[in-house]
């Protein structure tokens, strides 16, 4: 569900043309819809109200600020990994108290700084860190919340660099082993162990694993609550998958999710967590790019254009499929032949699409790749020095740039020379 159609003629996002966006800030750009943020944020809360829940938006899918003040202004709490993206939350104005902290490799510094402004948990991955988390709030003078990250031995069935509940996975301590950290965990002065975690990976489009995992933690929470923890709050992590192709099976509902969530958490009294990214904003993003040049290789054609792999990574790291859609519908009655969508970078790998049935397209072209809201523009770096690309957001007949081009001084500019040159 997405608020990007064609309107006479034009591809819209909400009440804007993209053609119109293009010829002010340029391609290529992100164009995300606030009617699409709203209504995947609401339809995963609503899932969950009649339980005692917070979902925490787990920041990395798309960390632009606007798209984080969108949210929390729906009463959206964050999942953040590092100072940056807490830092992010703050300036959004979500209460630390909706926030958590995930991430196998928080810093002293980054704990120190989290429990100054209050969050209101660490996801913690190892007994090393919990240490360190413990002496960190010892020196504060404080008692760090804690989940522990219990990694289930399931999986996912998803994309292999982003699974993250399989027993060699780097991610949380071995569920066999929780019980007894959490013992320990109990003893340390700085630390209150007071909820669970887990979040088995990302793009989940079955729900069985989530089931399968649930059970678990639903046998660890009894578990724990007989050695007299008192557990305020279970993490159910993120990973609810999107479709990316028009004819790919539908992800489970959001409900349905609810529903084994529901079950696993039923007469427990806990608040419920969750660390929603891609399922609230992949659909509410697209990457919009010109073409520049078309070309027919000696086994290929191509179609090149000026996004790149440094502006969406995703198909290139992980065989992601995206739709790709012209802007102009002219295009779509088009014979279309098979074409690589390729970018300027000087890398073989550098494609947003291989050997895909497309329109014809011509130089000048806008064609828009689909379902880019979520680790889109977060993933984007400025390889081969192209300057970070701008983020719009639409929200009805209005749009804000809400991040713009940098200029070359201003990439330029950030390097330093040492005195001996
Ligand atoms: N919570 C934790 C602890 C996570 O590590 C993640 C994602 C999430 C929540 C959010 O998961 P989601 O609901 O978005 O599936 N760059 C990859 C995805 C990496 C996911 C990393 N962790 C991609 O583009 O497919």
């Amino acid at each position: 569900m997405h608020h990007f159609a064609y309107r006479g003629g034009v591809l819209h996002a909400e009440d804007v043309s993209l053609d119109a966006i293009a010829s002010e800030v340029g391609t290529p750009f992100y164009c995300y819809s606030t009617a699409t943020l709203t209504r995947h944020y609401k339809v995963f809360a609503e899932a969950f109200s009649s339980a005692d829940a917070l979902v925490c938006y787990s920041i990395k899918a798309n960390s632009n600020i606007a798209v984080l003040k969108t949210l929390g202004n729906l009463g959206s709490g964050m999942d953040v990994v590092s100072e940056g993206e807490l830092r992010r939350a703050r300036a959004a104005g979500v209460a630390p108290e909706k926030i958590v902290f995930s991430g196998v490799g928080k810093t002293r510094d980054e704990m120190t700084y989290a429990l100054k402004e209050g969050i209101y948990a660490f996801n913690v991955e190892s007994e090393a860190e919990l240490a360190a988390l413990n002496d960190v709030a010892c020196q504060a003078g404080v008692s760090a919340r804690v989940a522990y990250r219990v990694n289930p031995d399931i999986d996912p069935k998803t994309h292999k660099k982003i699974s993250t509940g399989k027993a060699e996975d780097k991610f949380g301590v071995p569920y066999d082993r929780a019980r007894g950290l959490y013992r320990e965990a109990a003893n340390l002065p700085g630390i209150n162990p007071c909820g669970i975690h887990m979040h088995i990976g990302s793009q989940i489009t079955k729900l069985e694993p989530f089931g399968d995992a649930f059970a678990l933690l639903r046998e660890l929470a009894g578990q724990l609550m007989q050695d007299g923890l008192t557990l305020e709050f279970i993490n159910f992590g993120g990973g609810l998958g999107v479709p990316y192709k028009a004819d790919d099976p539908v992800p489970p509902h959001p409900d349905e999710y609810a529903a084994i969530v529901l079950a696993a958490a039923k007469d427990l009294n806990v608040k419920l967590l969750f660390e929603p990214g891609r399922m609230i904003a992949a659909n509410a993003g697209i990457l919009v790019t010109r073409v520049l040049y078309t070309k027919t290789g000696a086994a290929q054609s191509f179609t090149i254009v000026d996004a790149a792999m440094n502006d969406l990574i995703r198909p290139t790291l992980y065989e992601a499929w995206h739709d790709i859609i012209p802007v102009e519908e002219r295009l779509v009655d088009t014979p279309g032949h098979l074409t690589d969508v390729v970018g300027p970078v000087c890398e073989t790998g550098d494609y947003l699409a291989l050997a895909r049935k497309l329109p014809d397209y011509s130089s000048g072209d806008l064609m828009a790749i689909l379902t880019a809201g979520a680790y889109g523009a977060a993933q984007s770096s400025t390889y081969n020095t192209r300057p970070l690309i701008p983020e719009v957001l639409v929200n009805g007949a209005d749009y804000g740039v809400i991040r713009p081009r940098p200029s070359y001084d201003e990439m330029l500019g950030r390097d330093t020379l040492p005195d001996w040159l």
